[in-house]
């Protein structure tokens, strides 16, 4: 049965009841076009945002399909802005840590640049040592999006198109891809990614939202639970070695909430030493609802209150706790971000999926459709 975008989305919000969760309320939530400056060549960088009545807001930018702000409340009711990100277009043109952005054509990691497709063998461009990462030099968060369709209602709604070119980075395929971002007056952020090919190519999109949920400082001191028994160890680039290691009694094991500092800097454990911190792909373990979300991750910043749950309907999650932010980067208010002052839960297929015939598959034909699904849902806690 086909069935529009906006009942699908529908669809996957009341999926969130099968969790425990009330229905959606009915007041609306607010959308509105708004313009994000220009880039160098003088190109309008167009932006949306959605406001429910419940506090929070989202603003989305045409340049790389990015969350360029969030703002939550927290226990007091007190408004943060809960995401990294720059104050202007050009800083995300010129920096590489992917704020907020759409990433792909496959976001994470192929070993090399390299994969092969009905014997053929394509090689992609390396832009992280010896390996290629988020899509390339001109990836998905690099591009100029196309905003669709902005729309208020229940569920507030902005659209976002782009058409990458066969052999852009060097994938295969022309490549239609979507990003829905739907807020509820549940305070759920919805991200849908869809994309449709004319050729056997490889697709894994996903988000890189950088979460602080206190809005500032680092978040060593925030609480992490993952719903994941086991995770791909990698090798010094990170790239996984096909093993699938079970996270107990290793500083992995966060099936029950855990600092994130707690072991952070836990030397012995050589994964840790290779993705200086966590920056790993764990096995998503929850059993699916009937619409194909599972609760992938909770987080929860003691001190505001702040909860953020992932679900997802991708396999994998990629724990990244900002390992290589160095205090370089500048950000949104003039904020200098430092190592662990953020971190990105992106739910997606295994990182070089392509090169392990035992990993889901990231393979999409003509005539069949890439889905990826996440909802980030927030709420407060009570000491
Ligand atoms: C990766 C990190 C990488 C970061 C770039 C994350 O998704 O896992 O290794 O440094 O993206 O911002």
């Amino acid at each position: 049965m086909i069935i529009g975008r906006g009942k699908r989305w529908v669809g996957v919000l009341m999926s969130l009841q099968a969790f425990g969760l009330p229905s959606l309320a009915v007041a609306a939530v607010e959308a509105k076009r708004v313009n994000f400056g220009t880039l160098q060549d003088g190109a309008r960088v167009e932006a949306a945002e959605l406001s429910n009545s419940a506090g929070m807001s989202v603003r989305i930018i045409a340049l790389g399909a990015a969350i360029q702000s969030l703002d939550v409340p927290d226990r007091g009711g007190v408004r943060e802005d809960v995401v990294l990100g720059y104050d202007s277009p050009r800083e995300y043109v010129a920096k590489p840590q992917y704020f907020g952005a759409t990433v792909g054509r496959f976001a994470n990691r192929i070993a090399r640049g390299k994969f092969a497709l009905d014997g053929r063998e394509y090689t992609l461009e390396t832009n992280d040592g010896p390996n290629h990462l988020h899509g390339g030099v001109q990836g998905l968060d690099k591009v100029l999006w196309n905003i669709d369709e902005v729309r208020s209602g229940p569920l507030g709604r902005i659209v976002l198109r782009h058409v990458s070119p066969d052999g852009a980075g060097g994938y295969p395929g022309t490549l239609t891809v979507t990003a829905t971002y739907s807020l509820s007056e549940r305070n759920e952020l919805a991200v849908e990614y869809s994309a449709r090919t004319d050729k056997p190519t490889i697709v894994n999109i996903t988000n890189h939202a950088y979460f602080n949920l206190a809005g500032k400082g680092d978040v060593l001191g925030h609480r992490l639970k993952l719903y994941a028994d086991s995770y791909t160890p990698v090798d010094a680039t990170l790239i996984p070695t096909g093993e699938r290691r079970s996270v107990a009694g290793t500083p992995f094991d966060f099936r029950q909430p855990r600092a994130i500092g707690e072991l952070i800097r836990d030397g012995h454990d050589e994964q840790l030493r290779f993705g200086r911190g966590y920056d790993h792909n764990f096995v998503l373990s929850g059993e699916p609802s009937p619409q194909g979300m599972r609760l992938a991750a909770w987080l929860e910043d003691p001190a505001s209150g702040r909860v953020l749950e992932v679900f997802a309907s991708a396999p994998g999650l990629q724990f990244y706790s900002g390992n290589f932010l160095d205090g370089t980067v500048v950000g949104k208010g003039g904020r200098i971000y430092r190592q662990g002052d953020a971190l990105c839960l992106e739910p997606q297929l295994f990182p070089d999926a392509p090169n392990h015939a035992d990993f889901p598959s990231a393979r999409v034909d003509p005539g069949r459709e890439y889905v990826n699904r996440m909802v980030f849902r927030f709420s407060v806690s009570r000491p």
